[in-house]
C-alpha cells in the first residue's frame, strides 16, 4: 500500500515547485504532477501546504547521565516529541564517563535506544579519554556505522579532554575519515572563574554567564580549529552562541580549515536576561555556553543566511525545574546544564526566521535538515526530497497558530523554555519512511520502528 501526497508545494534547500509525491514502502518512488492514486494508496491532500524533507536535529541528548543526574527524556518520549514537531531524525551523543570504556558506553546507549524510538536516529561517539585501548574501540565503533566523534573542551574532570588527547583524537579522525564535533569552551578558565565567583558569594543562576564569557568560547573555538588545521581534520563546532566565537570560526574557514558551525534555536531567540529571572526561574535557562547578550542574535541570523552557520540544532537536554535544576540552588555550578527544545525547534525557526523574513524557505530547510544530512553522512537518504530517498516528509500548515506551553508538550520535562511564545505554522502530517507518524500535533506512529542509521566515514 502506497502513500500519495497531492498538490503540495515542495521545498528543498534549492528547489520550489508544486507536484505530487508517491511513496512505495519506505521510499519516494515518484514525483510528478497529477499522479492518479493507485488502488489502496493512502492519499494526503497537501493543497495550500508546504512539503519539506523530514527535519534533522544533529545535536540532542536523549539518554544522558550528566552533573549527578539524568536527562529526563527516553528514546520513546523524545522521538514522539520530535515527530509532532517535524523532526524525523535526531543525532544523540554516546558519551562514556572519562574512566569508562567506549564499547561499554556503546552497549549502554544501544540498550536505551534499541526498539524504543519512533523516529530514526544515530549517535556521535564522544571521546572522553585517549589511549591505545580507547583507540582500538573507536575503530570498532566506526566499523559499526558511526562516522562522527565528539570532544568536549569543557567539563573539566568529567567529559573534557586535554590537548594531547585532542591532538590524537583529531589525528585518528582524519585517518578514519570521521568528522569531529566539539564543545568549545576553555575548561581551565571556566573552572577558575567558577571558583572565584562562588567564593565571592555569587551563587545564583545569573552568575553562570560570567563563568563562561564569550572570550572563553572564542578561545575554545580557536583551540579546536588550530588542532584541526594541523591535521587537516574535519571539525564541527556545536552550539556556537556568540559573535566572538563566530569571528574565530570564520577566520578558520577563511584559512581553509574544514570547519562547520552549528547554532541553536535557543541562542537565536533567548538572551541572557532569561537566566537572570528571579526566584531561581533563571535556572531553566542555564546551559553551556550560556545565553548571550541580545546583540548576538542578529549576527547569528545573518550568519545562517550567509551560510557561515550551517545548522540550527537544539542541544536538547531536558532537566526538570522541580527536582533537578534545584541541585544547584545554592551553587550555580551544580545546576544541570540544558534547555529542552526538540519539539519546538522547527516551528520556532519557521515562525521567527522565515515569517519575519530573516531567512528564506530554502535556508530554513537547509539549516534544519539538509546540511545536517550532508555533514554527517546521511545525504541523500535523508535531508532532501528526491527519488530513492527515504520517505521522511513534513506536510506543513503555514497558517496554523498556537501558543507554546508545558501543558501541551510531549517532551518529558516539567517546563517549557518558550512558555507563552506564539508559533505560526506546524506540521500537518509527518511521515517516517512512508508511515504516517504524526498528524496535527498528535503522535500516531509506531514506537520501536525508528532505526539506528549506520553512516559510512569518508563521505566528504
Ligand atoms: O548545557 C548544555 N549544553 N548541556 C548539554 C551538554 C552539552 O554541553 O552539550
Ligand atoms: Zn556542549
Ligand atoms: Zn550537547
Amino acid at each position: 500500500m502506497g502513500l500519495l501526497i497531492k498538490n503540495g508545494e515542495i521545498i528543498t534547500a534549492s528547489e520550489r515547485y508544486t507536484a505530487d509525491i508517491y511513496c512505495e514502502g519506505e521510499t519516494i518512488t515518484r514525483i510528478e504532477k497529477d499522479i492518479t492514486p493507485p488502488p489502496d494508496a493512502t492519499v494526503i491532500d497537501a493543497t495550500g501546504k508546504y512539503v519539506f524533507p523530514g527535519f534533522i536535529d544533529p545535536h540532542t541528548h536523549i539518554y544522558l547521565p550528566f552533573m549527578g543526574t539524568f536527562a529526563k527524556d527516553t528514546y520513546t518520549t523524545a522521538s514522539q516529541a520530535a515527530l509532532v514537531g517535524g523532526t524525523t531524525t535526531f543525532i544523540d551523543f554516546c558519551i562514556p564517563m572519562r574512566g569508562d570504556e567506549p564499547l561499554a558506553a556503546w552497549d549502554t546507549w544501544n540498550a536505551h535506544s534499541e526498539g524504543k524510538s519512533a523516529c530514526d536516529y544515530t549517535y556521535h561517539m564522544a571521546v572522553t579519554r585517549y589511549d591505545a585501548g580507547v583507540e582500538s574501540q573507536l575503530r570498532e565503533i566506526v566499523r559499526n556505522g558511526v562516522s562522527s566523534f565528539k570532544v568536549f573542551l569543557a567539563y573539566k574532570g568529567a567529559f573534557g579532554v586535554d590537548d594531547e588527547e585532542l591532538y590524537h583524537t583529531l589525528k585518528l579522525a582524519k585517518s578514519l575519515g570521521v568528522i569531529t564535533t566539539a564543545h568549545c569552551e576553555n575548561e581551565v578558565i571556566v573552572a577558575e572563574l567558577q571558583k572565584e565567583l562562588v567564593a565571592q558569594g555569587k551563587i545564583g543562576p545569573e552568575w553562570h554567564y560570567y563563568s563562561r564569557p564569550p572570550r572563553v568560547e572564542a578561545e575554545g573555538t580557536h583551540h579546536l580549529t588550530t588542532f584541526a588545521e594541523i591535521h587537516n581534520a574535519h571539525v564541527y563546532i556545536v552550539h556556537l552562541s556568540c559573535d566572538e566565537a563566530l569571528q574565530v570560526a570564520a577566520q578558520a574557514k577563511y584559512r581553509g580549515v574544514n570547519v562547520w558551525v552549528e547554532t541553536l534555536i535557543q541562542y537565536l531567540l533567548l538572551d541572557k536576561t532569561y537566566a537572570e529571572l528571579p526566584e531561581f526561574e533563571g535556572a531553566k535557562y542555564v546551559m553551556s555556553p550560556p545565553l548571550r547578550d541580545k546583540r548576538n542574535q542578529s549576527i547569528l541570523w545573518d550568519a545562517i543566511r550567509h551560510q557561515l552557520v550551517s545548522t540550527v540544532a537544539t542541544d536538547h537536554a531536558p532537566f526538570d525545574f522541580n527536582g533537578q535544576k534545584p541541585m544547584g540552588k545554592s551553587d550555580f555550578t551544580k545546576i544541570p546544564n540544558g534547555i529542552p527544545a526538540l519539539e519546538d525547534r522547527v516551528n520556532l525557526l519557521y515562525t521567527y526566521g522565515v515569517k519575519t523574513g530573516k531567512i528564506d524557505l530554502h535556508r530554513f530547510v537547509d539549516s534544519a535538515s539538509t546540511q545536517a544530512a550532508k555533514i554527517f553522512g546521511l545525504y541523500p537518504r535523508k535531508g532532501t526530497i528526491q527519488l530513492g530517498a527515504d520517505a521522511d516528509l513534513v506536510v506543513y500548515d503555514p497558517h496554523y497558530t498556537r501558543t507554546l506551553s508545558k501543558s501541551t508538550q510531549l517532551m518529558n520535562v516539567d517546563y517549557s523554555a518558550f512558555e507563552g511564545w506564539k508559533i505560526e505554522g506546524r506540521p500537518h502530517v509527518v511521515t517516517v519512511r512512508g508511515e504516517i507518524a504524526a498528524r496535527d500535533g498528535k503522535f500516531v506512529g509506531t514506537v520501536g520502528r525508528g532505526r539506528f542509521l549506520k553512516r559510512d566515514p569518508n563521505h566528504f
